[in-house]
């Protein structure tokens, strides 16, 4: 049985198979609409979620399977006091795979030890989202047709995104990666991640405070949402939330073959008019982010 705690639980070459098999079902999607008959999907999310949750329940719809679950911690016995460890045992009764959101690092991984199903890590805290990295590389290879040779710029949020964290992690194992990294002081990546990934795997990167004297060097930009919720102070947050605002006067000075993207929310960071530029693919990548996952329940529950 395999979980997916981090984006390198899966080795390049079965990766590589999962965005195949996501590809193939791009193609074709009602030929897979069968092939989870009877199997069922638990969502448990402690923490809020519109795109990954819905996308998980749509994904193992299309599949013809079910879904069952909880949106939010209050409304599921963690609000009476009861451990990740001992839901997951009673949830490994009810669902053959589940998916776990979890505001504190580690939890899917907890859970994970006492699970007797596939544990797929949804989110937590700011530490990874391997789902979300996964649908990012789908959106990458598919719309660019390469996850090597790339330079990728991250820009917002880098030192709470967990997004962030887990595509560079993934992306250390491609070659050719260039990153710049775009952030205020305050916002900056995590150390382990400079040391730990960026310099242990020799990937090129900057570090710079300022987009466009950037942005015409970018092949990806991934746009981010400062992470107010992870904020331990309001002052904070209202000072850094709009340090960058992606407008067509910034998209002017990108190359044309730039592709934006952002996992979502998106707050402020991307002014609506650039919605229209068929270089931001964000609401793509949203759909991307349906069929990847279609393809990793299928892989875990070992359907051919
Ligand atoms: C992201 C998350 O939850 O980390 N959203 C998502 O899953 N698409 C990004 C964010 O909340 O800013």
């Amino acid at each position: 049985m395999r979980h997916i705690i981090s984006p390198t639980d899966l080795t390049v070459s079965e990766l590589g198979e999962l965005l195949e098999l996501a590809e193939e079902i791009i193609e074709d999607p009602t030929k897979y609409s069968d092939v989870c008959r009877g199997k069922k999907l638990a969502t448990l999310f402690y923490e809020p979620s519109t795109r990954t949750r819905l996308s998980f329940e749509a994904a193992m719809l299309n599949l013809g399977g079910s879904v069952l679950g909880f949106s939010s911690a209050d409304s599921s016995s963690a609000a009476k006091g009861e451990s990740v460890a001992d839901t997951i045992r009673v949830v490994s009764c009810y669902a053959d795979i589940c998916a776990m959101r979890h505001p504190k690092e580690g939890a899917p991984y907890v859970a994970s030890i006492y699970s007797e199903i596939p544990v797929i890590n949804a989110g937590d805290g700011g530490h990874n989202h391997p789902t979300q990295t996964f649908t990012d590389l789908l959106t990458i290879k598919n719309l660019k047709g390469r996850l090597n040779n790339l330079t990728v710029g991250f820009c917002g949020d880098l030192k709470f995104g967990r997004t962030v964290h887990s595509l560079i992690n993934a992306l250390s194992r491609y070659d050719n990666i260039n990153i710049i990294l775009i952030s205020p002081e305050e916002l900056t990546i995590p150390s382990y991640l400079r040391t730990g990934v960026l310099e242990a795997n020799n990937i090129p990167y900057e570090e710079v405070r300022k987009l466009e004297p950037v942005i015409d060097k970018l092949d990806v930009l991934y746009m981010t949402r400062v992470q107010k919720e992870r904020f331990f102070n309001e002052e904070d947050y209202i000072r850094l939330k709009d340090t960058y605002i992606l407008d067509t006067k910034k998209m002017a000075l990108a190359r044309e073959d730039m592709l934006v993207l952002h996992p979502l929310p998106r707050v402020n960071e991307i002014s609506v008019e650039v919605d229209e530029d068929p270089r931001a693919v964000y609401f793509k990548q949203a759909q991307y982010g349906v069929y990847v996952r279609m393809a990793l329940i299928m892989k875990l529950l070992e359907i051919k």
